[in-house]
This record gives C-alpha cells, structure tokens and sequence, in this order.
C-alpha cells in the first residue's frame, strides 16, 4: 500500500469513527457533539467515497434549525457529561437540544460541492435543503449584518475562531461578575497551553448565560450584548455560500428572488473589513468601528468569497516564509503571537482548503499548489491533528479529527488532485 492511500484509507476511517450515526463529531472526548461548521466540512470528505453518508451529515445539521432560522453551532443529540457548558446552561430553543449561536454559513457551499459529485442522486435532497439553506441565510441577514453589511458574531464561539486576538479589545471590556462557579472539561483532553485561558472562559459563559436569559431573542441580544465583531470568517463564508445557494437554485429550477441584490449587499459588507492601514482584511469592532490590527488565516479567505485583492496575496507571500506550514491563524511577527494555542497562531488545514480552493479559482495556481502542498506534507507528516505549530509542524488540540480527516481526503490528498 502506497503512502498516500494508506493515509486515505486512515482519513476514511477517522471519519466512520466519529460517526455517531448520520452525525459525526468533531472528535471523541474534547468535543462529543454535532459542530455546525465542523459537520459541513465532513460532508465534504464522506462524498469523497460515500455520497450518501454526505447527504445525511447535512441533512441531520439542518434537522436541528430554529422556528426562526437559526441553525445552532452545536446540536446535543446525546447528552454527555465530558463537555461543558451542555445544554442545560445553554438552554436553546429548537426541535433538538442546541447551543444559542449559529457558526459561519459553509453548509450551504458544502451543499453544492456534495451536489456537483453526482447532481442526479442529489436532485431531491438538494431541493429538500434550498429553502433551509435561505432561511438560514435570512436570519444571517435580518439580526446578524452591522451598518456596513458585514456579518457580526455576537460570541467568539459564533465566529468559529474562538481567541484570536482580533477580539482581545472587546473581551476586555467585559465584566463577567455573576458568571459563577463552574468546571472546564475542555483542560481535561487536552493540555491547557493549547486552549483559551480562563480570562477568556469567563467571558464565554458569561455571554452564554446572557442569551440564556434573554431566551435567545436576537432583537434583546443585539440590543444587550456588549460582544459584537464584523468578522472576516462569517462575512466572507456566507457571501461564498450565498453565491453557492444562488447557483443550487438556478441549477435546481427554484426560486432565488433577492439573492443578487443580497450578495451586493454582502459584497460591500466584504469591502468594508479592509483595514487600509494593514493593508489586510481585518475584524472590526461593531460599535466604534475601530479595526483590530490582526492579519489572521480568516483574512485569506477573501478569494473564497471572491473578493481577493492583490495586497492581501503580498501578505500571503510573507507569512508562507515566515512559517514552515502555513497559514498561521494569526500573523507570525505580531505581538500576541502564540504558535500552539488554539486561534492564536496554530495552522488550521480546514481553513487553508477553503482559502486554497479560492486562490485557485481567483486565478492564483501558484499560491493555490503552494498552500495545497504545504497542508498534503503538514498533514502526512503530523497526522490529523485538530490544529498545528505553524513554526515546526507539530500536532495541537485534539486527534483524530474529523475535519482534518476531510480535508486530506476531498483536498490535501494526491487523490483529491487526481480525481
Ligand atoms: C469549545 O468548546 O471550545 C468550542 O470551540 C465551542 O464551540
């Protein structure tokens, strides 16, 4: 057996274990749920061999929206004691027990992908997904869109990137009095040098406690919440899936009123978290519109939402030599630089796919075979490691991960190039 499919053949069996039966969690013991952006990404990597077994990842995600639309960034199938905070301190409000947050908008793109590796047998499931996909995407736009159009988080766990330190500002002027006593699970998988401190936990639950109590009303949070980010990943991952929906309707003869004039809309919103003095897409305080100052992985994922600039790829070019495996989650000559904890520096293979399929697409082969071949030898070399050092390539986070798992083997993987 050649390297390569040995590696495939451990990438596939990663993802038939942690499936938990048409859901897979993101990986045993640290994380024992359904992630929102997680289970799209795995979609992505069971087409690879089992289409089917796609569809129903994606199906059983969108089985848990809201009356209003939201789609929870985590559903609590089975109740387990490893993780917190669960779902009684969460206290969603949909068909299955949630979180109170939505994740970034990748499903909808996952949907498409999945869809395009054989459209006649994913007709009827498509069609079945569209309007859920819309209404996921309405909610997006009617409570989460600041007055420039860019999508905001309401909690760093919405944004997916929990502690970059785009959000160090904000999570400062939080005062998390009341928050009370309570257990990290997340420091007993795994060592804590590689997770948020407790400054940020605190923070965490308390804004988890907040929507609690206003029953997750979106009107009363964005109204209460002293947590709001314009945000690259949410912004730049919904304006993508929103062309992706566009191109499902119009592949499946459905309705797409509005869905020009959103994605303008969202263009702008894209425009408006370019910071001319980096030179770099960046976050951005909602309330005083002071950016962040970071160049993060998520700023690289412009050319996935078709809006790359050329001054971004020149940053591009120098963080790829900075680090030996690339793109750090957070620019390696800035000051809260930390190469093995969590958002604050580790390489996410995820991310580097989404932005290695867009610098593809936008024309950029050259950047595209560079960060693809720097993931395959990341990946090949350390395993499927949740994240990893930037500087020396080695594993972070949680194992055997799902999404690392898929993203060997629908990008990363010599037989993704091949096929
Ligand atoms: C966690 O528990 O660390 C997750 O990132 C929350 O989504």
């Amino acid at each position: 057996m050649t390297i390569q499919s040995d590696l495939d053949r451990q990438a596939r069996d990663i993802l038939r274990g942690n499936d938990r039966g048409g859901y897979t969690v993101p990986t045993a013991g640290l994380y024992p749920y359904q992630w929102n952006w997680d289970s799209a990404i795995c979609a992505f990597g069971f087409a690879t061999f089992d289409v089917p077994r796609a569809w129903s990842e994606l199906e059983s995600l969108l089985s848990g929206q809201w009356d209003n639309g939201m789609v929870p960034h985590i559903l609590f199938h089975k109740p387990d004691p490893g993780y917190f905070p669960g779902p009684d301190v969460w206290q969603g409000i949909g068909p299955i027990p949630s979180s109170g947050i939505t994740q970034p908008a990748v499903a909808g793109s996952m949907v498409r992908l999945v869809y395009e590796r054989d459209p006649d047998a994913g007709r009827e499931v498509a069609t079945r997904l569209y309007p859920k996909l819309r209404a996921w995407h309405r909610w997006f736009l009617d409570w989460r869109l600041d007055s420039r159009g860019a999508v905001c988080s309401t909690h760093p766990w919405e944004a997916g990137r929990d502690n970059t330190p785009e959000w160090d500002r904000q999570m400062e002027r939080i005062n998390p009095e009341g928050v009370g006593e309570y257990t990290r699970r997340d420091t007993g998988h795994v060592d804590p040098s590689m997770r948020p401190t407790k400054f940020d936990y605190d923070r965490y639950i308390w804004l988890v406690q907040l929507g609690a109590r206003l029953q997750w009303d979106p009107a009363a949070l964005n109204a209460a919440s002293p947590f709001r980010m314009a945000d690259p990943t949410m912004t730049f991952l919904l304006l993508r899936a929103h062309r992706d929906v566009l191109w499902l309707g119009e592949a499946l003869d459905l309705e797409t009123d509005g869905l020009t004039d959103e994605i303008a809309q969202l263009e702008k919103g894209a425009d408006s978290l370019w910071n001319p003095v980096l030179a770099s897409f960046d976050g951005r305080d909602a309330f005083d519109g002071s950016f962040a100052g970071c160049i993060s992985n998520a700023s690289y994922l412009c050319w996935w939402a078709g809006v790359g600039r050329p001054e971004q790829a020149k940053h591009y070019a120098k963080v790829m030599e900075q680090v030996q495996y690339g793109l750090p989650s957070y620019q390696p000559d800035g000051p809260h630089f930390d190469s093995r904890r969590y958002w604050r520096g580790p390489t996410w293979a995820f991310i580097n796919m989404l932005a290695g399929m867009g610098l593809a697409e936008a024309g950029l082969t050259k950047e595209a075979a560079l960060l693809r071949e720097t993931t395959r030898a990341l990946i090949a070399e350390n395993g499927f490691a949740e994240y990893f050092d930037p500087l020396d390539g080695s594993p972070a986070g949680g194992k055997s991960f799902s999404w690392t798992a898929a993203t060997w083997l629908a990008w990363a993987s010599p037989s993704a190039e091949e096929a």
